[in-house]
């Protein structure tokens, strides 16, 4: 059954809708002008600016709920999978996300855990985790096994944190419908509770345990990442005290206060090492895991020469003695995992660094791979080398800086949003 209104606005055209919508905006104002509540009535230029955010908000809210209807499925959808920038705001479809590019992907990446090179021991505890809460008892509504189902890990930045985290959570999924087990996996990202326009807040993360996790009809995996940026902002001074009040209640899911530790799920969460201190570590987990991230000159082998440049092993013409020597600069250069991979996107644009024949531009998508093929540059020992040196002396200095003013960014960004709205809906009266 679809409503009128679906019907309405796919006949209408552009130009009227936004007409209406202005005419609706001018009606909303002038109520306002002569509210009978004199609280609420426009009395100050300036007041103008809140009211009219207050009917976008309602109009938002309206749009987001009608565009539920099957009918925009499709579109809804299509538009989901863009990232829009307006004015220097991100959004995703309907969504606005808190910054125009997006850190965490919502969505599971495609790793598995044979992706992850080091790490084993974190991969390892996590699959453990995710088996035994697959065995979740519906009927009793217990787990038979006792399990503390919050796993921690602790790592340097680009150690592999979120990759582990995501093989497990494609790990658990599969194992769970191979057994007919109803299960979901949820990641959580700062603008899921932390973003300015809709009406995420605190609050919302207590939602999201109690309803997605402990309400769903299934096992749950969840996944939160750069967990120390909501402890940093919790104590930050510029938190105003209800919010930084619900967000230490969200943190109960590590004590079992917020909902029971049943059984029937876990949370995985992580955090660099650089930014948390001893005290909060120790109230999120009494067995924070160190990950490593690749960290022998194997280790460092396996990811360049196995997985990250197979498809074009056969360009590089390395011995097994000068991959480990590779493998060594690694560590000496204090490379991380995703420095590694930088480097290596970087080998593969060399390599296929040529300039195609005419037909190229004629033939299909396979031929132009067996061209490119045919055309690309072998790399030796000595080129690699040069170029992993290169990129430790120009570009490491600059990252340890980025990845610092990130964390501070962060910190910045959740705190302005959780206490702003607060502030911005007090001031429109909490309609
Ligand atoms: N141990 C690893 N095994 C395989 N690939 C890795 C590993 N570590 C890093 N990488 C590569 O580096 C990229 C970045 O890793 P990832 O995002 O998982 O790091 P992170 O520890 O979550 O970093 P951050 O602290 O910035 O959140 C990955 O996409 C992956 O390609
Ligand atoms: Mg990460």
């Amino acid at each position: 059954m679809k409503s009128p209104w679906v019907k309405q606005i796919r006949d209408y055209e552009g130009n009227t809708l936004m007409q209406t919508c202005l005419q609706e905006l001018t009606a909303f104002l002038d109520y306002h002008k002569h509210h009978p509540d004199p609280a609420r009535s426009i009395t100050a230029p300036d007041q103008l600016l809140e009211v009219a955010s207050a009917f976008f908000q309602l109009k938002g809210n309206a749009v987001k709920s009608q565009v539920e209807d099957v009918e925009f499925e499709r579109h809804r959808r299509a538009v989901e999978k863009l990232a829009v920038e307006v004015c220097g705001r991100g959004y995703r479809g309907l969504e606005p996300s808190t910054t125009a590019k997006e850190e965490e992907p919502a969505e599971l990446l495609p790793v598995w855990p044979e992706d992850v090179v080091g790490n084993q021991e974190y991969l390892a505890a996590g699959l453990r985790l995710a088996r035994d809460v697959a065995g979740y008892d519906f009927e009793v509504g217990r787990n038979p096994k006792k399990l503390n189902p919050v796993l921690f890990g602790q790592g340097s930045p680009g150690c592999g944190k979120t990759i582990t985290a995501h093989a497990i959570g494609n790990y658990f999924l599969k194992y769970c419908k191979e057994r007919g087990v109803a299960a979901r996996f949820l990641v959580i990202r700062r603008t899921d509770w932390a973003s300015s326009f809709q009406n995420a807040s605190a609050t919302q993360l207590i939602k999201i345990f109690k309803e997605q996790v402990h309400g769903f009809q299934g096992v749950v995996g969840v996944y939160w990442p750069d967990i120390d940026t909501a402890f940093a902002a919790r104590s930050d001074p510029g938190m105003r005290s209800e919010e930084s009040n619900i967000l230490g209640a969200s943190f109960g899911i590590f004590d079992g206060t917020l909902i029971p530790k049943s059984g029937k799920w876990f949370l995985m969460c992580d955090a660099n090492y650089m930014n948390m201190d001893e005290a909060t570590l120790s109230r999120i987990s009494q067995d924070p895991h160190k990950i490593k991230g690749p960290n022998s000159a194997e280790d460092f082998v396996e990811l360049m020469r196995d997985k990250k440049l197979k498809d074009f092993i056969d360009m590089l013409q390395l011995s097994d003695q000068e991959w480990l020597q590779i493998g060594q600069l690694c560590i000496d250069s204090e490379f991380s995992g995703r420095n590694v991979e930088a480097i290596c996107q970087n080998i593969l644009t060399r390599v296929q660094d040529v300039e195609p024949p005419p037909e190229y531009y004629q033939v299909g998508f396979a031929e132009r791979q067996r061209i490119l093929r045919e055309l690309a540059r072998p790399m030796t020992y000595q080129d690699i080398r040069d170029l992993m040196n290169r990129f430790s002396e120009f570009e490491m200095a600059a990252e340890e800086q980025n990845q610092a003013d990130q964390f501070q960014t962060r910190v910045k960004e959740i705190v302005l949003n959780l206490s702003a709205q607060k502030a911005a809906l007090q001031s429109l009266g909490e309609k």
